[in-house]
């Protein structure tokens, strides 16, 4: 196995710390992230007790997108690269809320900070294709590294929703009409749609060679999200005795992150480390393009700005084309 270094969001509670700590317990970097110091803290204090330097920590509260930039910088600036972007972190909310650039936040928090973080940590994801292994400290030197690798923590949920529009306006500022009032399932549902449109459009413009993606469903786990997400205490009853415990939970996460036998794979779905079908909308090619195009949109001029720079990195580094397969702007 190959040390890698892996950014796993929301990495303070549930699946995704018992993810960060797995993958550290595996001989990984790993940059535990959270959205504030405090709610981290427990978990940072153990994983540096535990793990020592090989645990990171990074912050950034994911419905401000200026934080995310933020975020990315430092990750750029500290010169150790990155391997695998776990976008973990997500949140269910009963009450209508934008985030801090006005788009309706269990979309903005659950698919849009990690469409940016994967667009704008490209260029870090592919440098590990283009830098033999020796120059980077792997202990393999017999060649390039592995294909960087993104992971969208999703839900079978995402085939829940039987009704999408993209347009700007429903993730934005009529985004509730479709469900009036607000339905956080409605919402949540949509934006695990999203994680899963993600990875196919990525795996359309991205080479596999270079950094590939996938989504998975962790299971039905207890957490702070699934007994946000139950109100009905007989339902959330119910739920806590099938639910599973982020431990194993994690399983998932950790074969997709770390796991040889994954290289290459890229614009799939997995369930209990193995291949699942996509379901419902999540088949659909062209939500697929619109919802990217959405995204795109949704960000601030300096944003989009930002990606079409790291895209431009991303093709110099790698002599990625704009042909065929991997086509198109960020
Ligand atoms: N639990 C399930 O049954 C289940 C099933 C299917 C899929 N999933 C998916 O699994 C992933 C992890 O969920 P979980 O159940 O482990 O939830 P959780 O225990 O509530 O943990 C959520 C994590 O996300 C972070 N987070 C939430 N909002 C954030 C924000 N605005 N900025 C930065 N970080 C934020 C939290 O950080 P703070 O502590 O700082 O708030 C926390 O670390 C989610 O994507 C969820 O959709 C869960």
């Amino acid at each position: 196995m190959r040390e890698k270094r892996i950014l796993v969001t929301g990495a303070s509670r549930g699946i995704g710390k018992a993810t960060a700590f797995a993958l550290l317990e595996a001989g990984h970097q790993v940059i535990l992230h959270a959205r504030s110091r405090e709610s981290l803290a427990p978990a940072y204090a153990e994983a540096t007790g535990r793990f020592g330097a090989r645990a990171a920590e990074e912050i950034a509260d994911l419905s401000d997108l200026a934080q995310v930039e933020s975020m990315c910088r430092r990750l750029e600036a500290d010169g150790r690269g990155l391997d695998v972007l776990v976008n973990n972190a997500g949140m269910v909310t009963h009450e209508l809320g934008y985030s801090a650039q006005g788009i309706e936040i269990q979309f903005a928090v659950n698919h849009l900070a990690g469409f940016y973080l994967a667009n704008r940590l490209l260029p870090l994801l592919a440098a590990a294709t283009s830098k033999p292994a020796s120059a980077t400290g792997d202990q393999a030197t017999d060649g390039l590294r592995a294909p960087g690798r993104i992971l969208q923590v999703s839900s079978i949920a995402h085939g829940f929703i039987k009704e999408v529009d993209f347009a700007v306006s429903e993730v934005g500022n009529l985004a509730t009409k479709r469900t009036d009032p607000y339905d956080h399932r409605y919402h949540y549902y949509r934006s695990k749609l999203a994680n899963v449109l993600f990875v196919t459009e990525w795996a359309r413009r991205i080479p596999s060679a270079h950094v590939t993606a996938n989504a998975l469903h962790p299971g039905i786990v207890r957490t702070r999200l699934s007994k946000a997400y139950m109100k009905n205490p007989v339902f959330r009853f119910f739920e806590a005795m099938i639910a599973t415990t982020p431990e194993k939970a994690c399983a998932t996460s950790v074969h997709l992150a770390g796991d040889d036998s994954v290289e290459g794979i890229t614009g799939a779905f997995f369930k209990a480390s193995e291949g699942a079908p996509i379901k419902g909308l999540g088949t659909d090619e062209a939500l697929a393009g619109q919802l990217w195009e959405t995204s795109l949109s949704c960000l601030p001029s300096e944003m989009r700005e930002q990606l079409a720079q790291a895209r431009a990195t991303y093709k110099r580094t790698t002599g990625a084309s704009d042909e065929g397969k991997g086509a198109g702007n960020a």
